[in-house]
């Protein structure tokens, strides 16, 4: 395809060779039970416990290479710190009807930006070329493992199904946390993409060395780094007679599963005891057994055994795990399960819908006021709401706070650059007053054959020219045009076609995939997107420039 003539001479164009451009039921405990130490979660007989799968499940919970473009880790969206929720208070979602700004609008958790089966990003009807948001708030992993079955609307478990749906052998029970795993890899919004495969994943997987692109790595950790995860696997699970099998998706399902195993949080104040919690968390306990809450965040245990003895897991949890409709506003009209209140006080955002983000104030207005059908009606006084805040602060396991072991964690690369942290520059406006939006959070790792970078948000059917190069040119205009990268150092400076669509929908991708080679690390680079467009200054409207510095 020819280039269109852009308003400045580029000399030549010259490729440097490194880079591969390629277009319930309760159980009521007997009293007497033990403080602090919950029973052992339930677990299915073909996973049974073993801590060398879990440490492999630690660093695949916490590995963003395992997402199709290496953005997101399970951990992305579930952190300890915040018990268990989206660390970053979650992100708009425009609920059933597509419409933002409606009143079914909730939060969930950003996850990728929609990518089709060949990789490339495309427009989202609800989000353009933004991240994808989870239709649910995320609810906690930690303590998971007590659960039955899982998701809100319990649909994983109680068995682990292959990819044929049929229930693997030694799976039958207990596996809702191996068949939890298996969706997100493959969800197109959580870490996939439109018809990623678990095999592609597997294999990709399989000559990755963990935790790559992650820092401040654990010490267990740390005892991983230096082999593949196919090695890893290989001393976790054995071999298999399957060629290319050591690294599967059950076997992923497994490590993860038994690493989630490994999350209890159940050393909260309360589990010393509820005699041991100040006054006031008692006094909140009191009302919170008083006004029915645990009809469903149960108790039982305390019936029979005052002196605050936690014995079944339900207890535990004070969940039942069962599925109710609690009939408020700002609650998912869709009846689900009852989350654990365990680590409630540390969490963002609350309810399956994450629209409340305030413990007491959601407690004042969703459960008291707006509560006839619970026969709690009327306000709660702030006393009454002061006790039950430190109640649920009585529940707070300080090792899940503090990120302490076993909620120990690395950093994610994401937390160290920030979504869209690495661009710079503003851009200019196109057809329809859109600035073509740049995709730049793939990482710029050595080795990484998914680096890429995308343009979003551009005239649909229009063509782009992508400029990479080796320097920066910050504020410079040219013939009306923000040209931010330096074109007297270009190393690729190419056209491509964009996707179909209206103003504002056209996209396309530039697949640069990384060679796993040493000598390039340290190299800065520098991206901009210039699209034909005959509304803009100078025929041409840019995305603002990615700077990147492969490592
Ligand atoms: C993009 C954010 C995101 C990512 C990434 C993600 N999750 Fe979740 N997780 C969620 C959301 C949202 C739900 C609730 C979904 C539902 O119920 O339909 C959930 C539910 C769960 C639950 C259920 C808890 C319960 O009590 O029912 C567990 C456990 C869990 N995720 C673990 C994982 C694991 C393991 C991974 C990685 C393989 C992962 N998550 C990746 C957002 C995410
Ligand atoms: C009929 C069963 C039921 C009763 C009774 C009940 N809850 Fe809940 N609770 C639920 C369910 C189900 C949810 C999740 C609703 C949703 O997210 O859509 C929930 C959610 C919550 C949450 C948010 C937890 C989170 O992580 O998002 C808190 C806090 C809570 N309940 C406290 C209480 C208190 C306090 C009471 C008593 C005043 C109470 N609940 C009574 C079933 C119940």
């Amino acid at each position: 395809m020819a280039l269109p003539k852009l308003p400045f001479a580029v000399s030549f164009v010259f490729f440097l060779g490194w880079i591969t451009a390629t277009s319930s039921a309760q159980i009521i405990g007997p009293p007497g039970g033990i403080i602090g130490k919950w029973p052992t979660p339930a677990t299915p007989v073909g996973n049974p416990p073993d801590p060398q799968k879990a440490l492999l499940g630690k660093a695949l919970f916490w590995d963003e290479q395992l997402s199709g473009d290496r953005s997101m880790a399970c951990g992305s969206c579930h952190a300890p710190a915040f018990g268990g929720n989206d660390a970053n208070g979650g992100a708009l979602h425009p609920g059933t009807d597509g419409l933002f700004g409606s009143v079914d609008d909730l939060f969930g958790s950003p996850g990728v930006i929609r990518q089709n089966s060949l990789k490339e990003y495309i427009h989202d009807v609800n989000f353009g070329s933004k991240r994808q948001v989870t239709p649910l708030n995320a609810p906690t992993q930690i303590g998971a493992a007590f659960f039955s079955q899982l998701f809100w609307d319990r649909r994983a478990g109680p068995d682990l199904k292959d990819e044929f749906g049929v229930t693997v052998p030694g799976f039958a029970v207990n596996a809702a946390l191996e068949d939890l795993v298996t969706g997100p890899p493959t969800s197109p919004v959580e870490m996939g993409h439109d018809g990623i495969l678990w095999s592609a994943i597997a294999s990709k997987i399989s000559g990755l060395e963990p935790l790559a692109l992650a820092t401040n790595i654990p010490p267990d950790l740390q005892t991983l780094l230096g082999s593949t995860y196919q090695q890893l696997f290989l001393q976790a699970f054995g071999p298999v007679i399957v060629p290319g099998a050591t690294v599967s998706r059950e076997r992923i399902a497994r490590a993860i599963a038994q690493y989630m195993r490994t999350q209890i949080p159940d050393q909260a104040p309360i589990d010393s005891g509820v005699l041991s919690i100040s006054l006031s968390a008692q006094r909140g306990l009191n009302l919170f057994r008083s006004t029915g809450c645990v009809s469903c965040h149960s108790v039982n245990g305390l019936a029979v055994n005052p002196g605050g003895k936690f014995i079944d897991s339900n207890d535990n949890l004070f969940s039942d795990g069962a599925i109710h409709g609690i009939g408020l506003s700002h609650v998912s009209a869709v009846p689900v399960k009852t989350p654990t209140l365990r680590n409630v006080a540390l969490r963002k955002r609350l309810f399956s819908t994450g629209q409340a983000q305030d413990l007491k104030a959601a407690l004042q207005q969703q459960y008291f006021v707006q509560n006839p059908p619970l026969g709690f009606g009327g306000p709660l006084p702030p006393q009454d709401n002061a006790d039950l805040g430190a109640f649920f602060d009585s529940l707070t396991d300080p090792r899940v706070a503090n990120e302490l072991p076993p909620f120990d964690r690395p950093t994610l690369r994401a937390e160290s650059v920030p979504f869209q942290s690495n661009q710079f520059g503003s851009g200019s406006a196109g057809t329809g007053g859109f600035i073509p939006t740049m995709i730049s959070n793939a990482p710029e790792k050595i080795g990484n054959a998914d680096f890429k970078m995308g343009l979003g948000s551009s005239l649909g059917g229009s063509s782009a020219i992508f400029g990479v190069s080796r320097g920066a040119n910050p504020g410079q205009v040219l013939n009306g045009i923000p040209i931010e990268i330096d074109l007297t150092q270009l190393a690729i400076f190419t056209s491509l076609p964009l996707t179909a669509g209206g103003a504002g929908e056209g996209t396309a991708t530039f697949f640069l995939g990384l060679p796993n080679s040493v000598t390039l690390i340290g190299i800065p680079i520098f991206t901009q997107w210039f699209v034909a467009d005959p509304a803009s200054a100078g025929g041409f409207a840019a995305s603002p420039a990615a700077g990147y510095t492969i490592f």
